[in-house]
């Protein structure tokens, strides 16, 4: 029986596996070596069809609810008003929002609200929405075991000039970001464009969370950097993750609040933006699965 290393049955001189050797077979044998391979060394899950089916449905779920729950974001709304709202439309569409009971201690929320100086884990509660405000709403959905997870800010009213360059200047950042990807792209290119962008717009890059693989866990690897960083891993097609800058005004150093161990706020008050999608790499480029609007 010829192997793949020997000499071709077409005595062309070339090894079986460089010439007549089957087409599709070999081809399948590399994807599941670099499936293997990308798992092992790097904690990435590269997603079959049947996962990308569901974590689109996932990614389309959570975008549809980030966009009802950004309508009722007003003057005069407290952020559990948004919370309430976002469990209802979870209920309906029988999914279960991620986030409730997540992590150590257990997230308290369903949805995370994070205002002004608060840079993302926000939690829902009394605190009323007003003029000037800036928030992000960000919203994980589980929908038949698949999580899709995005969110962007709202701006209520006129915000100061400070606060609606922090919002713009990571919007921009997320949308660049994007923009770059394709098979072949390092994953350190992500934090190089953003960090480029936002430092020039005297902003400052947050480096102490990060975008993650999302799919069929909330949060898989990789870590995705927002920050110039050396995570040198080619982009294939099948990875899905989160990109979800956080730019601030001032410095880039955030405290986690003492008491609720959750709330991640500007060590010094000034505010902080983040826009987040769930992105899929394709043989083109890449898929934005959670199809917000701003
Ligand atoms: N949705 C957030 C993210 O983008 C994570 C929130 S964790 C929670 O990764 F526990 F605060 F919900
Ligand atoms: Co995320
Ligand atoms: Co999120």
């Amino acid at each position: 029986m010829i192997g793949r290393n020997d000499y071709c049955w077409c005595n062309s001189g070339k090894k079986w596996k460089k010439c007549h050797y089957p087409q599709l077979p070999e081809k399948k044998e590399n994807e599941i070596d670099l499936k293997k391979t990308y798992l092992k060394r790097y904690g990435i899950i590269i997603k079959n069809q049947k996962q990308i089916e569901g974590i689109k449905a996932a990614c389309k779920l959570a975008a549809d609810i980030l966009e009802e729950v950004c309508k009722e974001a007003k003057a005069g709304v407290t952020t559990q008003h948004l919370d309430d709202l976002a469990v209802s439309l979870h209920k309906k569409a029988g999914a279960i929002p991620a986030p409730l009971h997540y992590g150590e201690p257990p997230f308290p929320k369903s949805i995370c609200t994070s205002v002004n100086e608060v840079i993302c884990h926000g939690i829902p509660g009394q605190r009323i929405l007003k003029e000037g405000d800036i928030v992000n709403i960000d919203i994980t959905c589980i929908l038949n075991g698949y999580y899709g997870d995005c969110s962007k800010m709202v701006v209520i009213g006129q915000a100061t000039e400070g606060r609606q360059r922090v919002v713009d200047v990571a919007y921009e950042s997320l949308m660049r970001s994007i923009a770059i990807l394709k098979p072949g792209v390092l994953l350190s290119k992500i934090g190089e464009v953003i960090e480029d962008y936002a430092v020039p717009k005297g902003c400052s890059v947050v480096n102490q969370f990060v975008g993650h693989g999302v799919g069929v866990d909330f949060h898989e690897g990789p870590q995705i950097y927002h920050h110039k960083n050396k995570m040198h891993i080619p982009l294939v097609p099948g990875m899905i993750f989160t990109i979800e800058p956080m730019i601030n005004e001032g410095v880039r150093e955030a405290v986690i609040d003492p008491i609720d161990q959750w709330t991640a706020r500007t060590k010094d008050g000034k505010a902080s933006a983040q826009f987040e999608h769930t992105v899929l790499i394709t043989e083109a480029g890449a898929e934005i699965l959670t199809p917000w609007t701003r």
